[in-house]
């Protein structure tokens, strides 16, 4: 697993996770990264937020098979409303990471805080998330199989990347 940017600023390590429409893929992603990151006892210390390169969606709850699909895993899908990214995104968060190839080119392609999601596959690195719009419910039990696998390791890095800044340890590093 790739190591993650150190983060710009004092406060939470914010992370971006982004699809086209911003109602299954980083929604389901967005979900699952937080409950891990609650469960790495990280809740307070990395912020997480999810968008989608298209505007179709904006405000509009998760697409119900993607809800189903976290519901049936006993996760929360009921908070999500759908945002759209926009060109400030690589700027406001540390690290922005995108599902597909589309959405690489659509944020404008790789930099050191920009990259795929599955790039922090512990598994299978490298590849895309399928968007699972357009298909069967098998689908979205893949997309969530692929992001609870991914959300450990970005957890595990994550976890390193805040332990080797030790100017936002409790205290923002004041005395
Ligand atoms: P997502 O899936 O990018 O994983 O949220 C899609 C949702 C909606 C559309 C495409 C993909 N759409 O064209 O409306």
């Amino acid at each position: 697993m790739p190591a993650v940017p150190p983060q710009r600023a004092e406060g939470p390590y914010r992370v971006a996770l982004v699809c086209l429409g911003n109602i299954c893929r980083s929604p389901m992603a967005h979900v699952v990264l937080e409950s891990r990151l609650a469960d790495a006892g990280l809740a307070d210390r990395v912020e997480v937020a999810s968008s989608g390169t298209g505007g179709w969606h904006v405000g509009n709850p998760m697409d119900p098979r993607a809800a189903a699909t976290l519901t049936a895993a006993g996760y929360d899908a009921s908070r999500h409303r759908a945002r759209q990214y926009d060109a400030t995104w690589p700027e406001a968060y540390d690290l922005v990471l995108v599902m597909d190839e589309v959405n690489l080119a659509d944020v404008g392609g790789r930099t050191e805080r920009v990259g795929m999601f599955r790039d922090l596959d512990p598994a299978d690195p490298g590849g895309s998330v399928p968007d699972p719009y357009y298909g069967g419910d098998d689908g979205f039990e893949e997309v969530l199989a692929m992001v609870e696998r991914t959300s450990d390791g970005i957890v595990a890095a994550l976890q390193a990347a805040i332990e080797s800044h030790p100017s936002d340890r409790a205290g923002g590093g004041r005395a």
